[in-house]
């Protein structure tokens, strides 16, 4: 018997990204992309690994739509590769690359699979990376067009579209922090980026639409919902949310950007309100990705009137990552969201942790990863009793891949990938996982 039950229709999944997973980078017309550029630049990937291979999932496919099946999901999230679609960004169109997604979504609604599409999860074209990316206007037309060509081919079969995962992520680690392809660190450029990849996003919304009206267009953004140090920083909480979640929220749903911010990126882009007016209502559904949280105080005189404090509290608990285990900032996170459009429909589309797994006589012992769902999961619960439209759950990730700057060191699968041999193996939590999904909670 389930202590913890889900609404009826609750749609269970579980997530990847393409660069993450897929491998054959240049294999069948592909083309380059920027993580293809940064992985092979020395010194950027922690233990100095590419995604040539990754999962190898491009050829791996089939088994791993078995994989999502054994785990009872409804649903599966992945990413378009889009070099693999245009390899130089814009025309021509690879056919293969076409046909290779045709496949993938047929074997998913063969299996009873219901795919969510991620247009943009980070692998841009290093050609229009070469023509100055996500800080040249011109983008948002690339963009457009590579939607169009997604659409138009997977537009029957496709219901459930994301423009761009986690944009914040794109600006702060690709453009300011530089820990990302294309590893720049430049303010200024990423605040070209933000405006840009939310033009994008409308532009897109629009193309998308007038070819399939009855579809659901999301975007995903990654959120660590601020806590304030002490009491007194509480107070402050929906001002920090100017660097945070608002980022994303305003344009989408009010038409406008955060004041703290709003002349810099106007003046920056030489912008028109009026085009981020046009933003307002560009969205179906949310996706949200939660890990953790960020806890800060308030700090006068600096330029975002915070600073960030880390969690050494006693008893505090730390993924493989670093993160902050915290399920409250699921729940807090949801009800921010919800404050922007009570019962704006919500997908979770991203959750999970990475720990040091083990491979022993072909079984993964990870309690931990079992625990971290079963938290989080049951502030998603609370969050739908307390008025948050939330109507599914993608656990970040099917299998353990290729983790950005950080190589294959974290490993955040159900299952587990022997990188030798490219073998995978249903970790505890896997096991733990396919029971919630086909009893709807636990
Ligand atoms: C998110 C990314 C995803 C993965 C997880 C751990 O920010 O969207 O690709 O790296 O973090």
């Amino acid at each position: 018997m389930s202590t913890i039950k889900f609404p009826e229709n609750f749609l269970w999944g579980t997530a990847t990204s393409s660069y993450q997973i897929e491998g054959a980078w240049n294999e069948d017309g592909k083309g380059l992309s920027i993580w293809d550029d940064f992985s092979h630049t020395p010194g950027k990937i922690e233990d100095n690994s590419t995604g040539d291979t990754a999962c190898d999932h491009y050829h791996r496919y089939k088994e791993d739509i078995s994989l999502i099946k054994n785990l009872h999901c409804g649903a599966y999230r992945f990413s378009i590769s889009w070099p693999r679609i245009l390899p130089d960004g814009n025309k021509p169109v690879n056919e293969k690359g076409l046909d290779y997604y045709d496949r993938l979504v047929d074997g998913l609604k063969e299996a009873g699979i219901e795919p969510f599409v991620t247009l943009y999860h980070w692998d841009l074209p290093l050609a229009l990376h070469q023509k100055g990316g996500w800080t040249n206007p011109e983008i948002k037309n690339a963009f457009s067009n590579f939607a169009e060509v997604m659409v138009k081919r997977l537009g029957d079969r496709v219901r459930n579209w994301m423009t761009f995962n986690e944009p914040l992520v794109v600006i702060f680690a690709g453009y300011m922090g530089g820990a990302h392809a294309p590893g720049i660190k430049n303010l200024s450029l990423a605040f070209k980026t933000y405006y840009n990849i939310l033009l994008s996003h409308g532009q897109a919304f629009k193309a998308i639409k007038s070819l399939y009206p009855e579809c659901s267009i999301g975007l995903a953004e990654g959120y660590f919902p601020f806590y304030g140090q002490r009491p007194k920083d509480e107070k402050y909480l929906d001002h920090f949310d100017n660097f945070g979640i608002k980022l994303t929220m305003l344009p989408l749903f009010e038409g406008r950007l955060p004041k703290p911010v709003e002349k810099r990126i106007m003046k920056l882009n030489n912008g028109n309100p009026a085009d981020i007016e046009t933003l307002k209502g560009t969205l179906d559904f949310f996706g949200f990705n939660n890990y953790s949280r960020q806890i800060v105080r308030r700090k006068l005189f600096s330029p975002t009137g915070f600073t960030w404090v880390k969690p050494d509290y006693p008893g505090a608990r730390f993924t493989e990552m670093g993160w902050e285990i915290y399920p409250d900032a699921i729940y807090r996170g949801l009800m921010n969201i919800n404050k922007f459009s009570p019962g704006f429909p919500v997908y979770i589309t991203e959750n999970g942790a990475a720990f040091n797994d083990r491979l022993e006589d072909g079984r993964i012992h990870d309690p931990d990863r079992t625990d971290f769902i079963k938290s989080y999961l049951a502030m998603v619960h609370k969050a739908i009793g307390d008025g948050c439209n939330v109507k599914g759950y993608f656990a970040w990730s099917l299998m353990d891949n290729f983790e950005w700057q950080f190589g294959y060191t974290k490993r955040f699968g159900l299952y587990y990938v022997d990188f030798p041999t490219l073998k995978r193996y249903a970790k505890d939590s896997a096991l733990f996982y396919a029971d919630v999904c086909r009893n709807n909670g636990f």
